[in-house]
């Protein structure tokens, strides 16, 4: 199998002002980038009490994902938003 390397690239903008779910990182894919809204995932935290930091980082610090790719997103992703509705379909995620 073709092993793809996503590039790591980040692409960080804030769309207005410090309100909720401002900061945005596009994870590049092949079959449509994945927008992940960051901060809306943050601020989850609240109300998802078995969410925090190392849900998808190795440390509370957070920073670059070394795993990041398709097994480790799909794994890390997906079962939470099956529990607590989030997307769960490709085109939900991934967009052309
Ligand atoms: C639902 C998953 C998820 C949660 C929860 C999450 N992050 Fe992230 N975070 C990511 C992903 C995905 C990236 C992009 C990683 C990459 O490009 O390698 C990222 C990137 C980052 C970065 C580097 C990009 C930047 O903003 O400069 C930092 C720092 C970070 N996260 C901190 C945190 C902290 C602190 C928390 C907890 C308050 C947190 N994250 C919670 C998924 C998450
Ligand atoms: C919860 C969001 C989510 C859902 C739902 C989802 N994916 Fe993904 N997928 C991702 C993320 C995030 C990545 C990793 C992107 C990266 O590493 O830059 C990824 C990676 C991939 C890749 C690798 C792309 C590449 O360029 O390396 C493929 C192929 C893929 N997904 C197919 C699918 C298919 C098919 C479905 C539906 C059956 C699906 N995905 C559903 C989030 C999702
Ligand atoms: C612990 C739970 C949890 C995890 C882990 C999680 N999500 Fe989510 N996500 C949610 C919930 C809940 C929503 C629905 C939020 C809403 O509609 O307000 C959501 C919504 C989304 C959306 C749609 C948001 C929008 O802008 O409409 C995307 C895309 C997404 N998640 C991507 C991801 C990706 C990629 C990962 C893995 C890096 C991830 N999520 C990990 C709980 C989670």
């Amino acid at each position: 199998m073709k092993r793809i390397i996503p590039a790591f690239a980040l692409t960080l903008f804030c769309a207005g002002s410090a309100a909720a779910g401002t900061s945005i990182i596009v994870l590049p894919a092949q079959n449509g980038n994945v927008t992940f809204a960051h901060t809306l995932h943050q601020e989850m935290r609240q109300e998802i009490r078995d969410m925090s930091c190392t849900t998808c980082h190795e440390t509370e610090k957070g920073g670059k994902i070394a795993a990041l790719g398709k097994e480790w997103a799909h794994k890390t992703c997906i079962p939470c938003h099956e529990k607590k509705d989030g997307p769960t379909r490709c085109e939900g995620c991934h967009q052309e």
